[in-house]
């Protein structure tokens, strides 16, 4: 098998008056793995299933392999596909459902028999074949779809959340496993997910959907380190938003008063962030959890905000502290500290400041979120 180029040409789709993608552009290389990402009614299955050609779009093309298939029924497209729900044939063995696909290509039995076989030995389940599905674990019934799905050698993958319904030591287990079939395949691979650690450990790149649009495309670092918009700050990783008085500043680095002696410094996320802004704005100040540290108070420096320890709590490899801030309208900050870093720990109601990390701070206009 060998990836197929995949070219989202301006696609969209309306349903009456309502727009559940609005002209989404992906040019996708041969053999990458894409993630669609995005909330609930984003529309990413839409744009999955016109992708698979069971829904047409209302405009736009797609182009595979260099071939126009906006016109071509979803059996003649060659994709492989996988559901969130299983929908494995429930009457049919394991063997069965995974041969289904060739027989409908008119494969003969003896070959059949061959392909099915390697691939039950390619998802791990080669003893598997005589089973029916409800005699399956969840996972083992997802790898059976999985392996239903590339059993014919498709150079384009199509996956709508396939982890959704399993737990998370599984979905894990079964993220390296499909990640790692990808690679060995080298099959292009769209996979949708709303689980962004999920995108963020499988994907050569993310694409952030919004409202039936690409909010961001890039690398899972790039989206991590440089969300263009609060959106995207706030769905990718754990984001703290304050929200302060724009003061103006020189290029790359603005002031901004959360409060009435707490003004900090920030460079604006989003380029044009400079010529857009206007001293007096509302403007709101983003901090990653990871990148905070804690000092007693006085003690934090520039970019200091003080507020007290309301609750610390272990969670394995951090200790995650939440800080009540004294100014502003008194929000909660998330600071997140490596385990044992810390020798005294503060006590509940301890008076600290917070202290962003160099880069740690990122600005977007208010009405971003
Ligand atoms: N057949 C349909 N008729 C009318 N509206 C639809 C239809 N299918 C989807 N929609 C609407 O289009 C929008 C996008 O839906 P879609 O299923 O693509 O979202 P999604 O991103 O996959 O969400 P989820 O994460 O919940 O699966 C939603 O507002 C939905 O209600
Ligand atoms: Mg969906």
């Amino acid at each position: 098998m060998i990836g197929a180029h995949v070219f989202i040409d301006r696609i969209g789709k309306a349903y009456g008056s309502q727009t559940a993608v609005g002209g989404v552009t992906l040019d996708i290389p041969a053999g990458e793995f894409l993630s669609i990402l995005g909330p609930s009614g984003s529309g990413k299955t839409t744009l999955l299933t016109m992708i698979a050609g069971f829904e047409s779009p209302s405009a736009g093309r797609l182009v595979i392999g260099g071939r126009d298939v906006t016109a071509i029924s979803p059996d003649r497209r060659n994709i492989g596909m996988v559901f969130q729900r299983y929908a494995l044939f429930p009457h049919l063995t394991v063997a069965e459902n995974i041969a289904f696909p060739l027989r409908m290509r008119g494969i003969r039995k003896n070959l059949r028999a061959e392909r099915v076989g390697r691939t039950l030995d390619l998802v791990q389940l080669p003893d598997y074949a005589m089973r029916y599905p409800h005699e399956l674990s969840g996972g083992q019934q997802q790898r059976v779809a999985v392996a239903r799905a590339i059993v014919f050698e498709p150079p384009v993958l199509l996956m709508d959340e396939p982890l959704g319904a399993l737990d998370k030591k599984l979905r894990e287990t079964m993220q390296i496993e499909i990640k790692q079939l990808q690679q060995r395949l080298g099959a292009t691979v769209i996979y949708v997910t709303h689980d962004q650690e999920e995108a963020l450990t499988m994907s050569d790149r993310i694409a952030v959907m919004a409202k039936g649009k690409i909010a961001q495309l890039g690398t899972p670092a790039d989206i991590y380190r440089n969300p263009q918009s609060a959106f995207v700050a706030d769905f990718i990783g754990k984001m703290n938003f304050l929200t302060g008085e724009f003061l103006g500043g020189a290029a790359g680095t603005h002031s901004i008063k959360l409060g009435d002696d707490v003004v900090v410094q920030a460079p604006g996320s989003v380029p044009g962030f400079e010529t857009a802004a206007r001293v007096g704005d509302r403007v709101r100040l983003a901090l990653r959890p990871e990148r905070l540290g804690l000092t007693a108070r006085g003690a934090g420096g520039k970019n200091a905000l003080p507020g007290r320890i309301e609750t610390s709590v272990f969670a394995g490899s951090f200790d995650l502290h939440l800080v009540r801030t004294d100014f502003g309208s008194r929000e909660i900050i998330q600071v997140q500290i490596p385990a044992d870093r810390m020798n005294a720990p503060f006590a509940k109601g301890a008076p600290v400041d917070v202290v962003a990390e160099q880069g740690g701070l990122r600005l977007f206009a208010d009405a971003e979120v």
